[in-house]
């Protein structure tokens, strides 16, 4: 008759006191590769974080699902089932609380931490990526004055109130040329002075006619100028009369402004950004793109590499 030795007996019973431990799970591993997919998507391209987000949501689900099974299991039924009847004079026992597993704690517990962690990391980079878009969207239409206030084939300093109820701190400046008719139609170039380095006013390279000054509707002031191109006073960056970046930490071409005559007016539009200026006045082709903050490239590779705003 075999005889079983001790040491196989308490090795057995132990087994039978071990709780059963879930299988090894997958779902974290997608779950981590989601959230690095976005991260990297949000500074690469906004298809890639909303795959990353996609996946970290299907494992994330998966794994939660898989963690809470325990909990949410119904709980096995103890045949025959007895109760000892209640009476009025016997006190009513008291229900066990529900009980969770270490296992489960702790799942729980990396889940919470890791949704926080991703959230703090996660939500400034996505507001900093989508509130620009929501903001500034309504350029105010200016009337700049009558167009023949503009000589052909030369440069004039406009300066206007973007904003008349604050006054002089909305003053905006541009550098608007008359490049005559191309088929019949006026064409202007309408350069924005501020500059695409970090935002500092450029100036004309060149004389500035203060005493042929003008003014129109009390708010808006012309000032005639011959430039050689523009300049900042900040980090040295240059443009050329076309607006294209010649020299400097500039990151593309001076930004530019739509335009339309109405009644014999010359009106601002929209702003927008310029990656580069390919031959001169009405004929110049211009790279356009929406109105980027200074700082921001527009095309070529470093628009990928580099597409948040730069901070000032
Ligand atoms: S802000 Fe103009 S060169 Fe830096």
């Amino acid at each position: 008759m075999p005889v079983e030795s001790p040491g196989e007996s308490d090795l057995s019973s132990h087994d039978n006191e071990t709780p059963h431990q879930p299988p090894p799970s997958l779902w974290p591993i997608g779950f981590a590769v989601g959230i690095a997919v976005v991260l990297t998507g949000l500074v690469v391209s906004t298809v890639a974080a909303v795959v990353g987000a996609v996946i970290a949501l299907v494992f994330g689900f998966l794994w939660v699902r898989d963690v809470t099974r325990p909990v949410r299991a119904p709980a096995p039924s103890v045949e025959p089932e007895t109760r000892a009847a209640l009476t009025s004079d016997a006190p009513a026992s008291e229900e066990e609380p529900a009980t969770y597993g270490r296992n489960t704690f702790l799942a729980g517990a990396t889940l919470g931490l890791g949704a926080v962690i991703g959230g703090v990391i996660t939500l400034p980079v996505l507001g900093f990526m989508v509130l620009p878009s929501f903001t500034n969207q309504h350029e105010p239409e200016v009337d700049l004055g009558p167009i023949d206030e503009f000589p052909e084939g030369e440069y004039v300093i406009a300066t206007f109130l973007e904003n008349p109820e604050i006054g002089e701190v909305s003053r905006r400046t541009m550098y608007i040329r008359n490049n005559g008719q191309l088929r019949g139609v006026p064409s202007f170039t309408v350069l924005y002075s501020r500059c695409v380095h970090l935002g500092c006013p450029t100036q004309p390279n060149g004389p500035i006619f203060e005493d042929e000054k003008s003014t129109f509707d009390d708010s808006v002031v012309l000032i005639p100028t011959l430039p050689a191109g523009f300049g900042c006073p900040c980090h040295g960056g240059q443009y050329d009369t076309e607006g294209n970046r010649t020299a400097g930490p500039p990151v593309r071409a001076l930004d530019r402004a739509e335009f339309s005559i109405i009644d014999g007016n010359l009106i601002l539009g929209t702003f927008y950004s310029v990656a580069k200026v390919e031959g001169q006045g009405a004929r110049a082709r211009i790279y356009k793109y929406g109105k980027m903050p200074p700082g921001v490239h527009v095309d070529g590779a470093e628009a990928w590499l580099y597409p948040l705003e730069v901070p000032r």
